[in-house]
């Protein structure tokens, strides 16, 4: 990540931060919706449109890349916890960051617009890509 990246990472977190649980519920609705066999990870969730659960986890999840935007030269250690979590306890086969990665820049570009530039766009695909990369670490 580049000096620019960063601070286009940072500027679209900021801006999107009072929207955390809708973008993530939305980036969840997608991946479920596009992703079917992503589903399986969550037999204990209700996966209708809007739920509690889908709201509450789309929050969670949201938050996680917030708090990682805030620590792009250590991300490794800010995620460190959530990778042990999905390494260890939930087994999710790293394919799937990737899927809702591509979720999550569908949904921002759904709400930035024009403002999603080709800058954007690039700078979060990096983003996204690293934090896929930490909290796939532990699988190796
Ligand atoms: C839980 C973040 C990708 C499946 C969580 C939690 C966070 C999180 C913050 C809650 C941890 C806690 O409660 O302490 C992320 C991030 C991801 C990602 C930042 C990638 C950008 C995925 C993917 C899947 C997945 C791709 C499966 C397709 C789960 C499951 C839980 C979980 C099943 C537990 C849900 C529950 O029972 O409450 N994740 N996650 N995660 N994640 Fe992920």
């Amino acid at each position: 990540l580049t000096t620019d990246d960063k601070k286009l990472i940072q500027q679209v977190c900021e801006r999107s931060s009072s929207h955390l649980e809708q973008f993530g519920a939305e980036a969840l609705e997608r991946m479920f919706t596009t992703y079917p066999q992503t589903k399986t990870y969550f037999p204990h969730f209700d996966l209708q449109h809007g739920s509690e659960q889908i709201r509450g986890h789309g929050r969670k999840v949201a938050t996680a890349l917030a708090n990682a935007a805030k620590n792009l030269d250590n991300l490794s250690q800010a995620l460190s916890e959530l990778s042990n979590l999905h390494a260890y306890n939930l087994r999710v086969d790293p394919i799937n960051f990737k899927l809702l990665s591509q979720c999550f820049q569908v949904v921002l570009a759904v709400h930035l617009g024009k403002d999603y530039t080709p800058e954007v766009h690039a700078a979060f695909d990096k983003f996204l890509s690293a934090v896929a990369s930490v909290l796939a670490e532990k699988y190796r």
